[in-house]
């Protein structure tokens, strides 16, 4: 009988598990600090529990001395994302990195394939290279990536699922069907919003850099015109700015640029 050091057969898929968690949560910083919408709103990850794989070996009949390169979610990292236009942005980075830090084994779109339980979601295989003391090690893991919605639906799915042993009752499966239904719709749904929220989105943005070019011009002013002009463009910049008129600001900044320019001349 092989006898598994699970501890530290386990280790490497950690490492790749808090990697892939720390270069996602990365992707999405860029995002947050480019002032646009992330296509991943949250980043979980887990490694499989030794029980789970060994039920999930006993299930497809897997030896148990080829479990660590038959099951290929044994690190597993889960993005979600808002809208179901995310996912595609997000399958596109992670192909982006094909053969750059990790390379892509395969992909399951249960998007496209809706399993018969209800499943939705776009699962990706990947191999990922982690460095050990003992040198280049290549590790399995599987990538899923799904809407909150499809989250939600999977994640009391599965809990039933446990509950049942596999067994989920025809009559809870229909129900689960119907929930499943919704959530599509509710995905659909979202997608409309999404239009309006992009658009609001690059309102603000327009916005944060309208009253950056608008301080840094009063900053300039500052050096070249007289303190009681600066003071009083400062005030009416405040009230401006507190009226909220966009249209308002662009003419003041214009105005703005203007007196700067005309300063310049004099000042040179
Ligand atoms: P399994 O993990 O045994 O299903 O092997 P597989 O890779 O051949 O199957 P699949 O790609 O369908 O599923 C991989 C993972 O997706 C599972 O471990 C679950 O996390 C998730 N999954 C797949 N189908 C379902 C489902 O019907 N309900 C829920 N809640 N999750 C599912
Ligand atoms: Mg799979």
């Amino acid at each position: 009988m092989t006898v598994i050091n699970w501890k530290e057969r386990l280790l490497p898929y950690e490492q790749v598990v808090e990697e892939l968690k720390i270069k996602f949560k990365g992707i999405q910083k860029e995002y947050k600090n480019l002032q646009i919408h992330s296509p991943i709103e949250s980043v979980e990850g887990r490694v499989k529990s030794i029980a789970s794989i060994l039920e999930k070996a006993d299930k497809k009949n897997i030896p148990i001395e080829h479990v660590f390169d038959k099951i290929e979610d044994i690190a597993g990292v889960r993005i979600i994302c808002r809208f179901v236009e995310d996912i595609e942005k997000v399958v596109s980075l992670i192909y982006q990195r094909d053969g750059e830090d990790l390379t892509i084994i395969e992909e399951e779109d249960y998007i496209k394939n809706t399993k018969k339980s209800g499943y939705r979601s776009y699962h990706i295989t990947i191999s990922y290279p982690i460095m050990t003391i003992e040198g280049r090690k290549d590790i399995k893991g599987e990538i899923q990536i799904r809407t909150l919605a499809m989250n939600f639906w999977a994640t009391i799915e599965h809990s039933l699922r446990y509950k049942y042993n596999g067994n989920i009752p025809e009559e809870l499966k229909e129900r689960l069907h119907v929930c499943a239904e919704a959530a599509f719709k509710l995905d659909n749904e979202m997608t409309t919003i999404r239009d309006e929220l992009l658009e609001a989105q690059k309102i603000v943005n327009l916005k944060n850099n309208l009253v950056n070019e608008i301080l840094e011009n009063l900053q300039n002013l500052y050096y070249i015109a007289k303190i009681e002009k600066v003071t009083q463009f400062n005030r009416e910049f405040i009230n401006l700015y507190n009226e909220g008129n966009i249209d308002k600001l662009f003419d003041f900044n214009r105005q703005l640029e203007v007196m700067t320019n005309l300063y310049k001349v004099r000042y040179n």
